[in-house]
């Protein structure tokens, strides 16, 4: 495992492997709830974690990890799409994470995909991440195109929480979570970037070689709404990218912007 650490940069962790990189990202949540029980976390869906969970759920079935009492916020969901629904982004969680790691149904805050009036419902999220004391940790993927949550080509650094139109490749590529057999609505609700960069701290995950180019856009190149994820790099060093070797092959340093 290579790391880079400094004290105002983010943290570049390039592992050899998928399953060590999940291992690594479950560290992380296992590490925040362990000192933070209740803390307030988002995690993500889509292929990258789902090895995360694996192990989460391992953990927890050998009593090594309690996630009872934490708080988990979903990142996004399809627009007029029911959490309940079994298509929905929040099934998806749920069957993945929530449901076999024990984590209490009241515990979890699904985003407002039905709400008549989505910007204040959404303001109301932003106050519920508030109220339980922000983010403590937020898990996030990498898009294709450079997506984090749903947050797409466009978006800017402080965006809020709010209802967002997908990209053809967003939509696409969530068409293959569900083999295809199910019509991806054109809008979403998704947690702003904003709102993911108050996050005590913010772990990026990232594998395979298919996401070597945007990985190296998001990290070395200038940061740019064309890559949303290069705004992660506003964290500073309360961002750390776990990547696999095979995501991390075409980063010019193996730190992150200024660190070699
Ligand atoms: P993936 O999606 O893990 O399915 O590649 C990442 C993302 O879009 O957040």
């Amino acid at each position: 495992m290579e790391t880079t650490e400094g004290n105002d940069t983010p943290v570049l962790t390039v592992v050899e492997s998928y399953e060590a990189m999940s291992r690594q990202a479950a560290d992380r949540v296992a590490a925040t709830v362990a000192r933070t029980p209740a803390a307030a976390i988002t995690v993500p869906t889509g292929e990258t974690p789902l090895g995360m969970y694996r192990e989460l759920v391992d953990r927890v079935e050998r009593g090594e990890v309690d996630v009872s009492q934490t708080h988990v916020f979903c990142l996004d969901e399809y627009l007029d799409v029911s959490p309940e629904a079994e298509g929905s982004l929040t099934r998806w969680l749920t069957r993945a994470f929530i449901e076999p790691a024990r984590i209490s149904p009241d515990h979890v805050h699904t985003l407002p995909s039905e709400a008549p009036d989505a910007e204040q419902a959404a303001a109301r999220y932003e106050a519920e991440i508030a109220a339980l004391g922000g983010l403590e940790l937020a898990v996030v993927g990498l898009g294709p195109n450079g997506h984090i949550a749903f947050n797409e080509p466009g978006s800017g650094p402080d965006s809020r929480t709010r209802v967002v139109e997908l990209t053809p490749e967003s939509r696409d590529q969530s068409a293959d979570y569900w083999d295809g057999k199910q019509e991806i609505p054109a809008k979403a609700i998704t947690i702003g970037l904003g709102t993911i960069l108050t996050a005590r701290q913010i772990v990026l995950i990232v594998a395979g070689e298919s996401k070597a180019d945007i990985l190296r856009r998001a990290l070395e190149e200038p940061m740019t709404s064309t890559v949303p994820a290069s705004w992660l790099r506003l964290a500073a060093e309360r961002l750390e990218v776990i990547a696999n070797q095979a995501a991390a092959s075409r980063l010019r340093t193996k730190g992150i912007g200024v660190r070699g």
